[in-house]
């Protein structure tokens, strides 16, 4: 091995990951959270990505932050001309061709990367396999581990012809790539003449890039580094991969490159697909740790640092200020989705926040709710797991293209409820946005009704916050009501109530329900202190949720204030309602209820949140903090 050569220990290593649509960053955020867990070099990772894939890219490393870990994003869509012509039947289509055209994109200046595929488990640090450069031949451009399966040899099937290769041929998960030399030798042209000439006998390639470059290292041998089989140990059916190791402690590099990934069949199975679960369920937090030996110093920071010194550990609000402080890292789109408002400027969606204690009522609005949903989920690295299997395992939501779920990991000790009301805003791809709760029902039909009243309603001409009134039940057993005048009676005869009836009225009185019963038009309503109703408003008229309120409390009511400051005139709408249903009290109802300390904090931000208010919209209304 290579125990005398070593590196710079602040020398940059190179990465690049060919990462298109949302499936895709999932798979790429464990495969760097695999390498960030034993790296010791700083990184920079060279994404080849869609504009899809590109949005969740920037804001994972924006708010994970990791220090010495840089990232650039490359359109995957200019490479598309290049290699869109060549014929594949891999289930990764054209995507699977995109690291053939990589000397087209990539900069100049780069000398030499390790492209590394999004299956792929690193069980070692990848300084490791960087230092394998210093051994390449003086020819050498291309390092890559034998291919562990017999496909090459032609010998699987009868009657089948694989693309040429030397021997079994190589595996192309785990790429080193000498940037520098593959110009040299003119790769770009290297691989078009040998994929022309191949294409000429058989009619398309069936492990896309790989076949390609199989078929240039048959012709040109002297191109390749043959690198040890533990740094891609391929666990494909039919594999001599368990020959490649003596131990399991010398592998270095894990490909779950079967169809069947976790459930493949090897005698050590178990071994890898713990490591695979725990860089899986790993809280990504931990990863940000420095590299105190190389000493360069990045802005971002020092911003983190010097907020947490000026806050007092006395201070009554020193919990939420430390809160408001985190850059939460955030996994936009974790699941795929693909809605476009085609060209429907009426459109609406929901827009809600949620923790994996209300998962379940994920399902349950959706069925009522047919158009397009943005939320935002608070969850752990692991239960993000939970709530993928969730998702995949509903018939309905698995079935659903227009629902945007956006990841916020946990951090700290509060609920950060309005940061994860202007995730979920922010991503909203529709002219419109319901603003609501996780706990309520929408009323069937709603979707239909709010675009035909955002139509109506003219806010075109004057801001309006159309209000949805909003009912409760304390059963569990609901049935449903299927119109208004089902809810008034089941109002009559005390199944439904307005909602917070019993312990905070004051919160939808302004609605005004007396009148809602009767109504058959909207009609407009004064804002009160206090109010904190469920509003439909327009993205680029409606302010963000200031998130210095966290946890439970006045979250709301702020921004209902806030709306009332910008001059939003309050409409309610005659043939729209929403039903809370019951659930267990959150942990954050509790600390408020038993702290004291919070209580008196939250009455601080309040005091706050008025002042700036008065000054930033000269507002002046009359308001007695409670
Ligand atoms: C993304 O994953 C889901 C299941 O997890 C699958 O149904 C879907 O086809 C995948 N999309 C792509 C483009 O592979
Ligand atoms: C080698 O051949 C197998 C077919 O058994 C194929 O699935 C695989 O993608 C090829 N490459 C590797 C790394 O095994
Ligand atoms: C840190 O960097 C400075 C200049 O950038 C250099 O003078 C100093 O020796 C470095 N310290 C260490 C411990 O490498």
């Amino acid at each position: 091995m290579c125990q005398t050569e070593k590196l710079d220990e602040c020398e940059v290593i190179h990465v690049v990951i060919v990462c298109v649509g949302h499936n895709a960053t999932r798979s790429a955020a464990t495969v760097i959270k695999s390498m960030l867990f034993y790296r010791r070099q700083p990184l920079h990772f060279h994404f080849v990505s869609d504009s899809a894939a590109k949005v969740v890219i920037e804001n994972l490393f924006q708010s994970w932050k990791v220090p010495k870990v840089q990232y650039t994003i490359y359109q995957s869509s200019r490479l598309i001309p290049s290699v869109s012509w060549v014929p594949t039947n891999h289930y990764s289509g054209v995507n699977g061709l995109m690291k053939l055209g990589l000397l087209e994109i990539l900069p100049s200046w780069l000398q030499q990367v390790i492209c590394v595929d999004t299956d792929i488990t690193f069980a070692d640090d990848i300084a490791r396999l960087w230092l394998r450069f210093k051994e390449f031949g003086p020819r050498e451009a291309i390092g890559l581990v034998e291919n562990q399966s017999d496909w090459y040899l032609g010998t699987l099937f009868k009657t089948f012809k694989p693309w040429p290769a030397l021997g079994r041929g190589f595996n192309t998960g785990i790429m080193l790539m000498n940037l520098a030399r593959l110009r040299l030798e003119n790769w770009d042209q290297m691989w078009r003449q040998t994929a022309e000439r191949e294409l000429l006998v058989r009619l398309s390639t069936n492990l896309a890039d790989q076949d390609v470059i199989n078929g240039v290292i048959h012709q040109s041998p002297h191109l390749v580094h043959r690198l040890p089989c533990f740094w891609n140990v391929q666990l494909s059916d039919n594999t001599l991969s368990e020959e490649c190791y003596t131990s399991v402690s010398d592998i270095k590099v894990i490909h779950w490159n079967s169809p069947k990934k976790l459930k493949v069949k090897n005698k050590h199975v178990e071994h890898f697909r713990n490591l695979y679960l725990s860089f899986l369920e790993y809280d990504g937090n931990l990863l940000r740790r420095d590299l105190f030996h190389c000493n360069f110093t990045e802005e971002q920071e020092t911003a983190q640092s010097s907020l947490e010194t000026v806050i007092s550990e006395d201070d009554p609000c020193f919990e939420f200020k430390r809160s408001r402080a985190i850059k939460y890292r955030t996994h936009l789109y974790y699941v795929e989705s693909d809605y476009e408002p085609i060209r429907d400027k009426y459109d609406v969606t929901l827009v809600a926040q949620l923790s994996m204690d209300r998962l379940q009522m994920v399902d349950a609005l959706c069925a009522n709710w047919e158009g397009p949903v943005s939320l935002a989920l608070y969850l752990s690295d692991a239960e993000a797991q939970q709530f993928l299997s969730y998702v995949q395992d509903s018939h309905l939501l698995r079935s659903r293209r227009n629902i945007a779920y956006h990841l916020v990991y946990k951090e700290g000790t509060l609920y950060p409820v309005n940061f994860l009301r202007n995730i979920a805003m922010e991503q909203a791809r529709t002219r419109y946005l319901f603003l609501t709760d996780i706990d309520f029902l929408p009323m069937i039909g709603l979707y239909s009704t709010l675009k035909k009243a955002v139509q109506t309603l003219k806010t075109e001409t004057s801001i309006k916050a159309l209000v949805v009134p909003a009912f409760e039940t304390q059963r569990y057993r609901l049935n449903f009501p299927k119109s208004k005048a089902e809810l008034l009676s089941m109002l009559d005869l005390g199944t439904l109530f307005t909602f917070r009836y019993h312990d905070w009225p004051q919160g939808h009185a302004p609605t005004n329900y007396a009148r809602w019963r009767t109504a058959t038009t909207p009609y407009k309503i004064q804002w009160e202190a206090d109010f904190e109703p469920y509003v439909v408003v327009r993205k680029d008229q409606v302010p963000k949720f200031d998130a210095s309120f966290q946890g439970f409390g006045w979250n709301k009511v702020a921004h209902s204030m806030e709306l009332a400051a910008k001059n939003f005139d309050f409409v309610v709408l005659p043939n729209a309602f929403i039903i809370h249903l019951p659930h267990a009290p959150s942990l954050d109802i509790a600390k408020y209820r038993r702290s004291k300390q919070y209580r008196k904090c939250l009455k601080l931000l309040k005091a706050n949140f008025v002042e700036e208010l008065k000054v930033k919209y000269n507002f002046d209304f009359k308001y007695k903090i409670s």
